[in-house]
């Protein structure tokens, strides 16, 4: 069962909207960002701080992480790494959520982000007070929520979950009979069910991103590379996922590419993933899956446009004055209610049982 609540549609609106800035932004940002590469790795050696990266920002910042003993990660790991390394300051570069779980994780570290208003189009459709009566509608559904999400909308859940591992989470609750609310990505959702056989009341939300990904362009380009593997990201359309050969977080890509015999892959997620994918596989050839593009209403194919907001820039301003503006603070109590679903998310990674 499906629920399209009129919030999503006006949010839908207002990402559109927000599209269109952020991409001008990223026009406008100097191509002589690269120059910074240097300073910003010294002032963030001396400070101490940790940086912990998403694939899909600028591979000069994921360089930076690699090269100052950060990271570079799925959404999982930078949850896992920010709470387990000792630095007392992170730097974020992804989107709010990411930065938000690094928080709750760690209330006590000071975590900043080089803009607080990269979001994500799935934490927009997801607005919390709609959220809430949702759950308050079916009080006997256990409450499983995607990690990109508000703070409000996780304090709400049961559990927490990322694309690496929701689906053995799922599998796990349903064993033991519960029946379930999942929020907010529809094809994630979708995946999980087919997957698992779990009874799930989906959220009717998506990725702006990875919803573009289009099949019959897909034909095309596998008619010109009929030996390419597919590796899809499940927020992508159900029928991008059924002809995946590999469907996973963006870690579980990386790691199918190295793992499948192809020597050729298309590739359906963010492009900022090729710099590590290709890292890990020289010798392989990598293909962007096609979006709608120009025929569509994308206005983000292939790349978030949230993530690009992400700046070598706005990591010099944080390291220069550690502005107050960058630094995300959540409400203790908010903290704490978010913490017990991203602490069980955590603890399922280690113990394997919920
Ligand atoms: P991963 O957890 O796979 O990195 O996904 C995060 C995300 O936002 C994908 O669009
Ligand atoms: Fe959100 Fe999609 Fe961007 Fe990931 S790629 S952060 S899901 S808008």
């Amino acid at each position: 069962m499906t629920l399209l609540v009129d919030d999503y549609i006006a949010a839908r609106a207002d990402v559109k909207a927000y599209l269109d800035s952020a991409l001008l932004d990223a026009m406008n940002a100097s191509s002589r960002e690269s120059e910074l590469y240097d300073e910003v790795k010294n002032k963030l050696l001396a400070s101490g701080a940790r940086l912990i990266a998403h694939y899909y920002v600028d591979p000069d910042i994921q360089r930076l992480a690699e090269e100052t003993g950060g990271i570079v990660s799925d959404s999982l790991e930078m949850a896992r790494f920010g709470a387990e390394d000792p630095a007392s300051k992170l730097i974020v570069a992804g989107v709010s959520f990411m930065g938000e779980t690094a928080k709750i994780l760690s209330p006590e570290k000071r975590v900043f982000m080089p803009t607080l208003e990269a979001t994500c189009s799935l934490d927009i459709g997801c607005p919390d007070q709609a959220f809430q009566q949702f759950c308050d509608s079916h009080p006997d559904r256990t409450v499983v929520v995607y990690a990109n999400t508000s703070a409000a909308v996780k304090a709400r859940a049961d559990w927490v979950v990322t694309s690496s591992i929701a689906v053995d989470i799922v599998d796990a609750l349903a064993a033991r009979g519960e029946s379930l609310i999942w929020a907010p990505d529809r094809y994630l959702g979708r995946y999980i069910q087919k997957q698992t056989g779990a009874d799930m009341l989906l959220w009717d939300s998506a990725c702006v991103v990875h919803e573009e990904f289009r099949l019959h362009d897909l034909d095309a380009l596998m008619a010109i590379h009929p030996d390419a593997g597919l590796l899809v990201h499940p927020e992508s359309p159900d029928e991008m996922i059924e002809r995946a050969d590999a469907v996973g977080s963006t870690t579980q890509l990386i790691e199918a590419a190295a793992r499948l015999p192809h020597s050729s892959f298309i590739v359906a997620t963010d492009r900022g993933i090729f710099y590590k994918m290709q890292q890990q596989v020289p010798d392989k050839l990598l293909l962007e899956a096609p979006t709608r593009g120009a025929g569509g209403t994308c206005q983000s194919c292939a790349h978030c446009p949230w993530m690009a907001m992400n700046r070598l820039s706005g990591i010099n301003r944080i390291l220069d004055f550690w502005d107050p503006a960058c630094e995300i603070l959540i409400d203790a109590e908010l903290g704490r209610q978010a913490l017990k679903p991203l602490t069980r998310m955590l603890e399922f990674k280690l113990t394997g049982t919920v």
